[in-house]
């Protein structure tokens, strides 16, 4: 048959311009996605092919609160190293730790990546949580006075006294009456009482969410914080649409958020002005300040806000899921209440300096971190400019790296029967069967969490009290289930804790 040429030549006149710009459009999306999967430098790492392909599918899952539990499947199926995105590696080996996150002789630093804790605007300096490393140096000299040994030994009475009111709360008569048994959520109580007490060493005022029995403002405001931030790191994925992504953000989450900085604000403001010694986490850098490198009231005001969250919600978040795994696990939870129980004679006794060296407790605070840790999800490092080696392989430059907690302890090639709460292993280590080189709950390196050592005090003191105190049960002995069923935007978005309380017979203050 003769080919009518005329005919061919007129075709792209006949197609209409949509058709032919959506055309384009779905071309160019397939190229892309073609390149990124099989022509990219990263395209030796393996990972599921559509996520290799686009970020789109990271997004999704971020914003439906399930990125750990694809992240955990990826690792199983993939190994040690996967491309979760176009451009990122997430990392389940202990190597990782030192390669992305510790400062190595002869290599750049690796800094934290840009979608994540974005200035709001341009006047705005970074936290201590930035990316910027100069600010952070800084920031992190200036605070690192507020976290010594001796700060810390100062705090101690502060925390304890906060426990103290926790547990005279829970004791307290209910409608006038004395009881016998009680149901209490510790999910909110354990909220009720990090807030107010990061309250207190933040902005020198308590919220009062342990007298009042219910959560402030300030504090309801942050249990959409992790939403919010999900989000914003999901939307600054895509510069420069990200400057109009903006807009289409809710307005009440976005309203939300920029509330909760104004009040935050007032109270760093106020905390500045009362011009008094305290033992918090204001004074010892205030003073470092008077001396050495100063901060500017809007640094005061935005690294404030990031530590009261940072020093709370982790550990109500830990607290959380230790007490469910206590709950879950009766061997467990028999055998660290008799050693709290043979450890004091009282209540009173039960102190930060007196719960340091209970093995069992211990155990089961690691185990707590190591099963459901409060950060999930990692914020991803970028690899500096020119690539670099991680876990032995090169890594170009601009990519996204990050050692997911969550995903990289619940694998069988890390730890024996990972999604199990054993504190047993941290006992008797066995390094055939359990990598404890990758359990680190608070980083490693210049960026590691500036609280641990009091995180670690706070958690020890409150379980030491609870369990001698009371004894408890979940209400509802059906109501288990592995704590990484829940969804997580960044943090754990975390189910109500029901358990019935009862007087264990021991006496408080005797
Ligand atoms: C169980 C409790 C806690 C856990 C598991 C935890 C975990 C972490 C982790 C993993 C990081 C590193 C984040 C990153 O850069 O990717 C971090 C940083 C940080 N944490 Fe914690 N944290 C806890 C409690 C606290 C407490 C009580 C405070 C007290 C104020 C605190 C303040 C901070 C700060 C300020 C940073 C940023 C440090 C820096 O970049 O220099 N955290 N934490």
């Amino acid at each position: 048959m003769a080919v009518d040429w005329k005919q061919l030549v007129m075709l792209p006149a006949r197609v209409h311009p949509v058709v032919l710009l959506l055309s384009l459009l779905c071309a160019s999306v397939f190229l892309y996605g073609f390149y990124n999967a099989f022509m990219h430098p990263l395209r030796k790492y393996p990972g599921p092919l559509l996520w290799r392909s686009f970020r789109i599918p990271y997004v999704i899952s971020t914003q439906r609160g399930e990125l750990h539990k694809r992240l955990k499947d990826f690792h199983a199926k993939y190994g040690t190293i996967v491309r979760v995105a176009p451009n990122e590696l997430s990392y389940a080996d202990s190597r990782a730790w030192k390669d992305i996150y510790a400062n190595r002789p002869g290599h750049l630093p690796f800094q934290r990546n840009r979608t994540w804790f974005k200035k709001m605007h341009l006047d705005e300096p970074y936290s201590i949580l930035g990316y910027d490393e100069l600010s952070h140096a800084k920031q992190r000299r200036a605070f690192a006075n507020s976290f010594s040994e001796k700060s810390l030994r100062d705090q101690a009475p502060v925390v304890e006294r906060y426990v103290n009111l926790f547990m005279t709360q829970l004791e307290a008569p209910m409608a006038g009456r004395q009881w016998t048994a009680k149901t209490v959520n510790f999910e909110k109580w354990f909220n009720f009482l990090t807030f107010d007490l990061a309250g207190d060493l933040t902005f020198g005022q308590s919220f009062d969410c342990l007298k009042n029995g219910k959560a402030h403002f300030w504090v309801e405001i942050t249990q959409d914080f992790g939403k919010g931030l999900a989000f914003i790191a999901s939307v600054n994925q895509y510069p420069p649409i990200h400057k109009l992504l903006r807009y289409i953000i809710p307005k009440h989450i976005m309203q939300r958020s920029l509330d909760h900085r104004q009040m935050s604000f007032e109270k760093a403001r106020e905390r500045l002005a009362l011009q008094v010694d305290r033992p918090d986490w204001v004074t010892p850098t205030l003073k470092y300040c008077a001396q050495k490198d100063q901060l500017t009231e809007k640094e005061w005001e935005i690294n404030l806000l990031v530590i009261a969250f940072a020093g709370s919600e982790t550990i109500a978040s830990a607290m959380t899921a230790i007490l469910r795994e206590l709950m879950q696990h009766k061997g467990a939870l028999y055998r660290l209440t008799q050693e709290i129980r043979g450890a004091f004679e009282k209540e009173s006794d039960i102190k930060i300096a007196s719960t340091n060296n209970l093995a069992y407790l211990n155990a089961v605070i690691n185990e707590g971190l190591r099963l459901d840790p409060p950060v999930v999800i990692g914020i991803p490092r970028v690899v500096p400019e020119g690539g670099d080696t991680v876990c032995g392989q090169w890594v170009p430059g601009g990519t996204y790296v990050a050692l997911n907690q969550y995903s990289a302890n619940r694998q069988a090639y890390n730890f024996r029967s990972p999604n199990s709460f054993i504190p047993e292993r941290f006992i008797n280590p066995d390094p055939k069967v359990d990598n404890m080189a990758l359990f680190q709950p608070f980083l490693v390196g210049r960026h590691s969490c500036i609280g641990m050592k009091l995180a670690i005090s706070e958690m020890r003191v409150i379980l030491a009290q609870l369990l001698w105190t009371f004894d408890i049960e979940l209400a509802d002995e059906n109501d288990r289930w592995d704590w990484g069923e829940q969804d997580t935007y960044i943090l754990w978005d975390k189910k109500p804790l029901n358990v019935i309380i009862r007087h264990a017979g021991k006496l408080r203050n005797k």
